[in-house]
């Protein structure tokens, strides 16, 4: 038997973390449903959830905040290896990836247990912000901001800015924040589990998902579709520069969904509020408007194959009013994403079996051996 191209519907574990049900539109973290998870929470408190199982009593989230506060800032050697990477001009992608590497360095790994990979995923987790905002202003040219923390997200926007965000940019990056941690079984997340299967520890099983969500057919289109937006840079130039793309045989980013091919994903209403909230808080809609109408373009030609706009669509919209850099929309996802991706490992781990799947050989066998000087 061989699996599916993709591995396209093929269940690789049993999860208690995520429940898509494309269908019906809904998507539920540890039994929540993330509609009401985007209204009501924080990402800290969702990444407790996703993390821990159930949702924190007050006190435990108090003293999660308290932690992830003080573990915000990476060991010395990590900062550096930041700042390094940016007067190297890498890409602020790998920048964090090297980052989160270079965490192992120092520790005592031998404890591996959940307890301590857990202690890991979290250390990661808290140091992420600041690792992504000092990366940004190194390359700037500008100091560290260390901010006061308050949250993943408005602790991320003041160290980028080196100021304060308004109370409602820091709620609109903590909402996209909690639709971003946790997705089911991603290729990142798969990525994640299948390092962890090999016992890696914690900070190998990350730096291996950001490889994976870096792609352009993954995270990477939160990118490339604000690349597409500012290229189009008029909502009356959508459809001309949608024919050409396609007329050209090249894909839409933002669009597109190996799980979504009945109905677009449900994320999107939620992101789409986000965006226009922040247009209005701007007073700047030409992004949005370009968005909705590739929304509307784009999906009126391709519906009948499957294809609907995805979270990456929106999420870039949101980004340019946050005025993220471009190329920060990728660690940004990462840094959301990091929480789905240390649940999914724990929980692989506390029934571990290596993942080690096999292949069906289709080349020829018995060749003779024809040594170099007859080659030619
Ligand atoms: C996400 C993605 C990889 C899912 O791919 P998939 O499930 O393997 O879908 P398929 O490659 O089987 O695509 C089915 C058909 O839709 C087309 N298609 C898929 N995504 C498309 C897009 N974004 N723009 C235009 N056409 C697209 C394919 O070319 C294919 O057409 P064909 O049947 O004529 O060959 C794909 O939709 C994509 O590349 N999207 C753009 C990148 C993106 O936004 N990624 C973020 C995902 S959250």
């Amino acid at each position: 038997m061989i699996a599916p191209p993709g591995l396209e519907g093929v269940a690789v574990k049993e999860t208690k973390i995520c429940l898509i049900d494309a269908d019906a539109g809904k998507i539920y973290y540890r039994g929540y449903d993330l509609e009401e998870l985007a209204e009501r929470s924080t990402y800290e408190e969702t990444a407790y959830l996703l993390l821990y199982g159930r949702l924190p009593r007050r006190a435990e989230l108090e003293e999660f905040r308290a932690r992830l506060a003080s573990l915000r800032r990476p060991p010395r050697h990590v900062e550096e290896a930041a700042g390094l990477a940016a007067s190297a001009g890498a890409e602020p992608i790998d920048a964090l990836r090297t980052a989160v590497s270079l965490m192992a360095a120092g520790e005592d790994l031998s404890d591996r247990s959940a307890e301590a990979e857990l202690a890991r995923g979290i250390k990661a987790i808290a140091a992420m912000p600041y690792v992504v905002a000092h990366f940004d202003r190194a390359r700037r040219g500008l100091k560290p901001a260390d901010a006061e923390y308050r949250g993943h997200a408005q602790y991320f926007l003041a160290s980028l800015r080196g100021e304060e965000p308004d109370p409602k940019e820091a709620r609109a990056l903590d909402v996209m924040f909690i639709v971003y941690a946790e997705h089911g079984m991603n290729n990142s997340s798969f990525t994640a589990v299948t390092v962890a299967s090999t016992l890696a520890d914690m900070y190998a099983v990350i730096t291996a998902a950001i490889s994976s969500l870096k792609g352009p057919l993954h995270g990477g289109a939160n990118v490339d579709a604000a690349k597409m937006i500012a290229e189009i840079g008029d909502p009356e130039r959508v459809a001309e520069w949608v024919d050409k793309q396609l007329a050209a045989g090249r894909r839409i980013p933002g669009f597109g969904h190996r799980i979504y091919k009945r109905g677009p994903d449900p994320r999107l209403k939620i992101l789409k509020g986000l965006a226009k909230g922040l247009a209005e808080l701007k007073g700047d809609f030409a992004w949005l408007e370009i968005a909705e109408g590739l929304e509307e373009y784009v999906g009126a030609k391709l519906a009948a194959k499957g294809i609907y706009p995805n979270t990456d669509l929106y999420a870039s919209v949101i980004f340019h009013y946050l005025g993220l850099p471009v190329d920060l929309n990728l660690p940004a996802f990462a840094m959301a994403r990091a929480a789905g991706w240390a649940a999914h490992a724990l929980e692989y781990r506390a029934q571990n079996r290596l993942i080690r799947p096999t292949e069906r050989y289709v080349g020829p066998v018995n060749l003779r051996y024809q040594p170099l000087e007859e080659r030619g």
